[in-house]
């Protein structure tokens, strides 16, 4: 009897291990994922696409209100019908809001090694589950390659159209943003979900 017990307690601690690290399976993994480069995948042809018409519309100053409404609208609304937290951030931020986290930073870091070593640019993706406090959380990050569209707002100062320079001035005075080259990496989309 005696015996027993501990054969018991051996056979019993896995399982209750498992049961409190238990994480996504790999299906529910691969789901995720592909949710995922299905949200950053519709985010970034829903803001291009509204960008480059804006810009034949109003020029480029007046499509500046695209990134800073849009923007924040359309990842609001990939958030709500994928049930992530869909947002744009990166290291030479220009909303203020968009400072990346550390995972956020290492992402961009690794997507950017793996852009330099010839990855092909418009699938530069990564992700992760993560443990937090609170926690196991899904993380995402599709990398934001610059295109010679986005150096209109994003190129070299001295050679940005006078009334951007002017907007950007006015709007984002701390804007760090500027100085981009086309295939650099401009920022990410980031995505996490709790678990
Ligand atoms: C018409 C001007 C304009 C063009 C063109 C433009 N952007 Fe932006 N971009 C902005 C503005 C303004 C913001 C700040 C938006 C906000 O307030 O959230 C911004 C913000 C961003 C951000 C969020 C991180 C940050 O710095 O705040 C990313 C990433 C970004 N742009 C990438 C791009 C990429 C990639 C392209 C080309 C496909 C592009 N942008 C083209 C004006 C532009």
């Amino acid at each position: 009897m005696q015996k027993t017990v501990p054969a018991l307690a051996v056979l019993a601690l896995p399982v209750l291990l498992a049961g409190c690290a238990v994480g996504p399976t790999a299906e529910e993994q691969a789901a995720m994922v592909a949710d995922a480069r299905k949200a950053s995948g519709a985010l970034i042809q829903k803001l291009g696409g509204e960008l480059q018409g804006a810009i034949k519309e109003k020029g480029p100053d007046g499509a500046i209100s695209v990134c800073k409404e849009r923007a924040p609208q359309v990842a609001a609304e990939m958030s709500k019908q994928f049930n992530f937290d869909v947002k744009r951030v990166s290291p030479k931020n220009r909303n203020p809001a968009g400072v990346p986290d550390a995972w956020e930073a290492e992402a961009q870091a690794g997507l950017e090694k793996r852009l330099a070593a010839g990855e092909d640019p418009k699938t530069l993706d990564t992700w992760q589950i993560v443990d937090t406090p609170s926690g196991k959380m899904f993380r995402f990050a599709k990398a934001l390659p610059t295109q010679p569209l986005c150096l209109t707002c994003h190129g070299d100062p001295a050679t940005l159209p006078e009334p951007v320079k002017a907007r950007l001035a006015a709007d984002y005075p701390q804007d760090k943003a500027t100085g981009y080259a086309p295939g650099m990496v401009r920022g990410i989309i980031t995505i996490k979900r709790a678990l």
